[in-house]
């Protein structure tokens, strides 16, 4: 692994954004140490081909497929909710932590359609799963969501206030979508994606190095608004549109320039270089923004874990669904490092790099054996900047 030493003008720069030069990911070194401990993902049955999109606007299966790399997406139906998807994640992710919901103190779930603005998610969740003693709440910054919820629970994991949490990404745009916009509805497809964090006293810290960032001057690049309305006394509010308003190429280009800054970052902070990554998990927005980024970094197609073909561009649920995918199919595998980056609405980035340590408890046991030996062969790790 290579860790070349920082200049000082990094370490200066670092000071100057409010970071100790110690500890570059923002939080003291020592107490507790924060892994991940499980991951869980769910998406609706109902599934829709490009072909079908193509019966309701000027479409066709090869456009979607060569612009973006989508050839299916699951939708929810009837009075299938958010929380539903959700929940049912959650189950997901207990199962592969091996823990019973009582165990969990926290629930963070990121989504930007949920049925309702109160009772939150987070509420729904805790009782079906019976996290009677947990906190939690609702955070909404679209397909950045699940990667600002992570860094939230790690912070209230360090500083011991709790000792588990549960962080769901989980979204539904099928609902806020304009089914005769071709521009949007080839691309956003519903589900929810759940991962379980655990901190342990004095143990390893596996969330090596983040890097959040938001740039509101180009909100309205991308934008969902609510549809309230004003008291009846006074002027009434001008309509808006009701549905996902998107400029393609801006938000194209944005991600495609901000994204592999954000991820050099990370390494920077933790000490690590691109060769020491085994895997990559992209928003899955589209395979060229994928591609283009992974070009700038230089990251060989194959550590890019990518699943959108399937499950279309699910927002706050997209990272967790891909590496729960990951994990099962045992890709992903103790002592792997991992790069994580969300970005979208708001316009809003966020990038994380983890160590995962689980061995899922879901997978067969010849894998969960190989997983286990993978485990047990684990060394600490001596990175610069910790
Ligand atoms: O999760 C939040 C983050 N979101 C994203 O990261 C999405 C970023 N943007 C994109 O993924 C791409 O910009 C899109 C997939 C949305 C669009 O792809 P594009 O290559 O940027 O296409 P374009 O908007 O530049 O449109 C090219 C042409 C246009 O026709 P003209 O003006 O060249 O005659 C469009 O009208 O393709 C046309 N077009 C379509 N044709 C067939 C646009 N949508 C479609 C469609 N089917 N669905």
């Amino acid at each position: 692994m290579s860790m070349p030493p920082k200049s000082s003008d990094e370490y200066s720069a670092n000071e100057q954004n409010g970071r100790s030069a110690k500890d570059q990911s923002g939080f003291a070194p020592a107490g507790y140490g924060v892994s991940m401990a499980g991951i869980g993902a769910y998406v609706p049955k109902r599934c829709i081909t490009n072909d079908d999109i193509a019966t309701l606007v000027e479409t066709s299966d090869d456009w979607i497929q060569t612009r973006t790399g989508i050839r299916t997406r699951h939708v929810v139906s009837g009075d299938e909710s958010v929380a539903d998807l959700a929940i049912e994640a959650a189950h997901q992710a207990l199962a592969s932590a091996g823990m019973q919901g009582s165990e969990i103190e926290l629930i963070i779930v990121a989504s930007s359609t949920p049925d309702t603005i109160y009772p939150a998610v987070a509420c729904q969740v805790q009782t079906a799963i019976g996290a009677s003693n947990a906190a939690g709440f609702d955070m909404a910054l679209a397909c950045s969501g699940f990667v600002y919820g992570l860094v939230i629970a790690q912070q209230f994991l360090k500083t011991g206030m709790h000792k588990t949490a549960l962080v769901i990404g989980a979204d539904i745009h099928s609902r806020y979508t304009n089914w005769h916009d071709r521009n949007t509805c080839i691309l956003f497809g519903d589900g929810a994606g759940a991962a379980i964090l655990k901190a342990e006293l004095g143990g390893e810290d596996n969330i090596l190095a983040n890097d959040l960032h938001l740039d509101g001057s180009k909100g309205m690049e991308l934008t969902l608004f609510t549809q309230a309305e004003n008291c009846p006394l006074v002027e009434p509010k001008t309509p808006v549109n009701d549905y996902v308003y998107m400029n393609g190429r801006e938000v194209f280009k944005f991600a495609v320039g901000v994204v592999p800054k954000s991820i050099q970052q990370v390494l920077d902070r933790s000490g690590l270089s691109i060769e020491d990554v085994d895997h990559v998990v992209l928003h899955q927005a589209n395979i060229r923004i994928m591609q283009a980024m992974s070009e700038k970094l230089n990251i060989p197609e194959d550590r890019l874990i990518v699943n959108l073909d399937k499950y279309g561009n699910t927002s706050a649920a997209s990272i967790p669904i891909a590496l729960n995918e990951a994990v099962l199919n045992g890709r992903v595998k103790p002592g792997d490092l991992l790069v994580m980056c969300g970005f979208g609405a708001g316009l809003a980035w966020g990038t994380t790099i983890i160590r995962w340590t689980a061995v899922d408890q879901r997978c067969p046991q010849a894998l969960k054996d190989e997983m286990q030996k993978k485990q047990d062969a684990m060394k600490p790790l001596e990175l610069v900047s910790r």
